[in-house]
């Protein structure tokens, strides 16, 4: 356990504050471990980093990071129990060295596998959690449970146990034999997706969620929200629904700007975006 870790160094965006408690177990026993010993003080799960916001000053409580939680462990030649802190990229690398298919609209996202199951992460109409067979977590009392298909849904960047005061610890994923070119094809198509985007700067990628039938990124870009900036954060003139930190960003700059940017959507349209962005938000567990 380490004290005072700075989490702007652990989030793609590069902002949020100061960890009073933090840890990085090697194993599922370990995180339950760790939970009793935080004695009912807040908990928070820290994945890849890519997708959350962590607020400015002191966060009190224990953060929890999965980052050596990154075994793969095969169970034939097609599925897998996979722990949250395995990075998504070297998952869909790992497929593809294996001649196995399932993954591929996932080509170019960021994060760790606990994070994109927890949001659904995905592309084009897909997302991770289409190949869940099952999920290993700790729940509100601090136990095992093992999530089968039936105890979870999921939509479009939402899974339902993202609401559930649990913490991930792996997920068992069915893959399907890929087919060669038709296979690869779609990988370089969705890679080939992301070219409008800012990637060479500090981010947490898209903002917003798009809005049925219609497209975050244009909405924000024809309500004028390009280069709107607050302190450090700007929004980027190459794709409006990416906020860039400029260098010295604070997370109140960025939660500033995503308001504003949320306003001028609504006043302009009617239509409020919902942020896809997280708020880093604590789970709380029962005294064990
Ligand atoms: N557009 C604009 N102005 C902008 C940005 C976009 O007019 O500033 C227009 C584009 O020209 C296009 C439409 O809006 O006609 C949609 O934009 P884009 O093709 O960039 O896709 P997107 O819907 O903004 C989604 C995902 C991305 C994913 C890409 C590619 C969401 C919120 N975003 O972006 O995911 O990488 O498709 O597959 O679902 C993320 O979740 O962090 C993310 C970046």
């Amino acid at each position: 356990m380490n004290t005072n870790i700075d989490l702007s160094q652990l989030c793609t965006l590069g902002v949020g504050g100061v960890a009073e408690s933090f840890a990085a177990p090697d194993s599922p026993e370990e995180v339950q471990q760790l939970i009793k010993a935080a004695k009912g003080s807040p908990v928070y799960v820290l994945g890849g980093g890519s997708n959350i916001i962590f607020p400015d000053g002191v966060i009190h409580g224990l953060v929890i990071s999965t980052r050596n939680l990154s075994t793969i462990t095969w169970h034939d030649d097609m599925s897998a129990d996979i722990q949250a802190g395995y990075k998504l990229p070297v998952l869909v690398k790992t497929l593809r060295d294996k001649n196995l298919a399932g993954l591929e609209f996932a080509a170019g996202i960021p994060g760790s596998l606990g994070g994109a199951v927890s949001g659904n992460a995905g592309a084009g109409g897909h997302g991770v959690c289409e190949l869940i067979e099952s999920v290993l977590a700790i729940d509100s009392s601090g136990s095992f449970r093992v999530y089968n298909q039936k105890d979870f849904s999921f939509e479009y960047r939402k899974c339902s146990l993202a609401c559930e005061n649990i913490i991930i610890l792996s997920v068992k994923m069915k893959f399907r034999e890929a087919k060669p070119e038709e296979d690869e094809n779609i990988y370089q198509k969705f890679l080939s997706l992301r070219k409008n985007q800012p990637l060479n700067f500090r981010s947490a990628g898209c903002t917003f969620k798009n809005p049925e039938g219609n497209s975050a990124g244009k909405l924000l870009d024809d309500c004028g929200c390009k280069n709107l900036r607050v302190g450090g954060a700007v929004v980027s003139d190459r794709h409006a629904n990416f906020i860039l930190n400029t260098g010295n960003a604070s997370s109140s700059d960025v939660t500033g700007l995503i308001k504003i940017c949320s306003d001028k959507v609504f006043n302009n349209t009617g239509i409020r975006l919902e942020q896809e962005i997280k708020n880093a938000s604590p789970c709380f567990f029962a005294l064990l």
